[in-house]
């Protein structure tokens, strides 16, 4: 049976780059949508940049250009590390459009005129310098519940509670540094509690996640408040209708960008759009999204969608984070990856693969181990699929001119490879791609486990063995065959590269029922290498800043207790040189007192090297490592000065090393 399904996957803001978590999404939903069209379904994919909002008018604002021409500029950037990676959109458009304006002033005013909106006065913070309301995420100040300093104006990151901003104590304007007034303004609300019912009956029966369910448990529990979606001038967005200076807040239009992105392409494709909207007979809607973002999805958006007429999603397919090396992405540690420095490094098909073998149909996080992560392509591609393949071609291009034998040498070993279809089949339609790669790397196992007890190597040295080196030959590579059709919607690429060396389309399933026989194949080409260590330490080093995360806020203030945190400690240089490759780095060794160190400190052409030899020097000594292009440096020194001039630290040399200083 054919389906006709439409696919979504998250719209990335549009003031950032795309980075390896947001890959996450966009790989397992490129793999189901790869696959649901292997094998045979009509499914279309569609994304978009979400391009409004406060934070990208203020980033418009620093940058002194239009938003238009910021969102252009991360629309084209998007778009190329997408495409890079192999993402199989059939659109991907931008909520900027002509086709969201009118779709959402559509929602709206159906909302509107079926009585599910209202109009209440609100009190905001309001900066009065850069005049503008501030979102909740622009106020800082001390929790209301345990005070610690420096809260967000929505939650507190040391106790949890979650508040407003006015609750905050001593808050200020993250934009401006003053404490924000606090202004009475008119703001319309989806009254979210009109769709109670509807929303109760279409979780428990469509979302299939339990994780989810409990979740959504909670939030009913809770009761669903009314949702604000208004905001005042000056705004970055689709202005209301009939109303004065009031735009739509930014996941109103959002998820509209869906249907959006989707009219675009309809429009230019002569495709039906009111079948995938208006009607859930014979279409199916899916939206794939992660799971900080799963309220957004699962209340709000069914209820705009029924209180406006049209369908709702047939499920909500939500995933985890990502976190590197077990810990959340980090600027510091050079860990927060692009995905423009991946690909500048490595084949995007090792992470498309190294996902699909780590995701499940949960809202579990995923880790990218990156020593695990060239451990397992090397093994699991390279070492058991590839090899396969360059086991056998070889033999078949020098000994039978590329020409395949006309009859199998094992048909039921081939029949075993072809009738795990079932089972891979549901595994990827369930999401559990894991489990899918499991399967087809035991089915590799067993095809290599053939070569070698039919060893060609060995056949093709007698003469009398010349049409079994052929059949045996035939064997694996249809075995790999079958198995490069299975991972195909993985690497696609790959796929390609195979379809050329078998001179066959690798495209549809249903193509593995019978094997390749009697057939010329093109000569073998090299498929895949070996993931080097060295690209994967050059992506860190790449990413590394020099800089933690939150440089950037604005209230530097800290605690006697978060610096009492800092081990700063006397110690002395065994040995300094200048790193060859670097225009300001000297390589130390230092000895702490209890331990020696390697530190890279950025003062070469201040000192030379051989003149820090013996000296003893202040350092942070608890700083975490960070790997650097020449090694790992452990450590910081003291220094004053600045760019022109620069003094080392100096308690002078009575002081041995391993002292504490504070
Ligand atoms: N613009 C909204 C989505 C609007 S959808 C109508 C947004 N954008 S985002 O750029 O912050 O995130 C886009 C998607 O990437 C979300 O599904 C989010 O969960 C996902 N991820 C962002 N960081 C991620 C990780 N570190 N790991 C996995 N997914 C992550 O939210
Ligand atoms: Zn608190």
């Amino acid at each position: 049976m054919h389906r006709k399904i439409l696919v979504t996957t998250a719209l990335p803001y549009a003031n950032g780059p795309i980075h390896l978590g947001h890959m996450v999404e966009h790989i397992q939903t490129d793999i189901w949508v790869r696959f649901q069209r292997m094998t045979g379904n009509e499914c279309y994919f569609v994304c978009a940049d979400d391009a409004h909002g406060t934070p990208i008018m203020l980033k418009a604002r620093e940058e002194k250009i239009q938003p238009e021409e910021l969102i252009a500029h991360y629309k084209k950037e998007h778009e190329a590390d997408f495409s890079d990676f192999n993402i199989s959109f059939d659109n991907y458009h931008s909520t900027h459009s002509e086709e969201n304006r009118i779709l959402s002033r559509y929602v709206y005013l159906k909302l509107r005129d079926g009585g599910h909106i209202r109009r209440k006065t609100i009190s905001q913070a309001y900066d009065a310098q850069e005049g503008l309301f501030l979102p909740d995420r622009f106020v800082k100040g001390e929790c209301p519940r345990c005070g610690a300093p420096d809260q967000y104006g929505d939650s507190c990151e040391n106790c949890g509670a979650t508040y407003t901003p006015s609750d905050l104590k001593n808050p200020v304007s993250v934009l401006s540094g003053q404490p924000p007034e606090v202004r009475q303004s008119e703001h319309l609300f989806v009254r979210l509690s009109n769709f109670t019912d509807m929303l109760h009956k279409w979780i428990a029966e469509e979302i299939s996640q339990t994780e989810a369910q409990n979740k959504l448990k909670e939030w009913f529990e809770a009761g669903l408040n009314d949702w604000d979606i208004s905001r005042d001038a000056p705004y970055f967005g689709f202005e209301i209708p009939d109303e004065e200076d009031k735009y739509f807040y930014v996941w109103l239009d959002a998820p509209i960008g869906y249907m959006a992105s989707f009219k675009n392409l309809c429009d230019r494709k002569g495709i039906d759009f009111d079948a995938f909207w208006k009607d859930d007979k014979e279409t199916e809607l899916y939206n794939f999204i992660g799971k900080d973002i799963l309220y957004f999805h699962t209340l709000f958006w069914p209820a705009m969608l029924h209180g406006a007429g049209f369908r709702k999603p047939t499920n909500v397919y939500t995933h985890g984070f990502l976190t590197v090396n077990g810990t959340k992405m980090s600027k510091s540690r050079g860990t927060f990856i692009t995905a423009r420095t991946y690909l500048n490094y490595l084949d995007p098909e090792y992470i498309r693969y190294y996902y699909a073998a780590k995701l499940n149909d949960r809202i579990e996080d995923i880790d990218l181990n990156l020593e695990d992560f060239i451990q397992r392509i090397n093994s699991d591609l390279v070492g058991k699929v590839v090899n396969i393949a360059s086991r056998c071609a070889g033999f078949i291009t020098k000994n039978f001119n590329g020409k395949l034998s006309p009859q199998l040498d094992d048909m039921d070993l081939y029949r075993v490879l072809t009738d795990a279809r079932a089972s891979i089949t549901e595994a990827y339609e369930g999401r559990q791609f894991s489990k899918a790669m499991r399967e087809i790397m035991a089915l590799a196992d067993i095809a290599n486990q053939y070569v070698n007890d039919q060893k060609p190597w060995v056949l093709v040295k007698d003469p009398v063995q010349r049409e079994k080196l052929q059949s045996v030959c035939t064997q694996g590579l249809n075995m790999f065959r079958v198995l490069v059709h299975y991972l195909a919607p993985v690497v696609p690429k790959l796929a390609q590269r195979v379809a050329e060396f078998l001179n066959d389309p690798v495209d549809q399933w249903n193509r593995i029922d019978s094997p390749l026989l009697d057939h010329d194949i093109s000569g073998y080409v090299h498929l895949l290498q070996r993931v080097q260590k060295k690209n994967v330490d050059a992506i860190v080093a790449a990413s590394v800043e020099p800089y933690p995360d939150d440089s950037a806020e604005t209230n530097n203030e800290i605690s006697i207790d978060e610096f009492s945190k800092v081990d700063l400690r006397t110690a002395k240089v065994l040995e300094a040189e200048d790193v060859a490759d670097s225009d300001k780095l000297i390589r130390l060794t230092v000895d702490i007192g209890t331990e020696t160190r390697q530190i890279f400190a950025g003062i070469k052409g201040f000192y030379d090297p051989e003149s820090l030899v013996g000296r003893t020097v202040v350092i942070v000594a608890n700083l975490a490592p960070r790997k650097m292009k020449f090694g790992t440096s452990e450590g910081m020194l003291l220094a004053a000065g600045d760019d022109d001039s620069l003094w080392l630290i100096d308690p002078g040399d009575e002081v041995g090393p391993g002292q504490r200083v504070s």
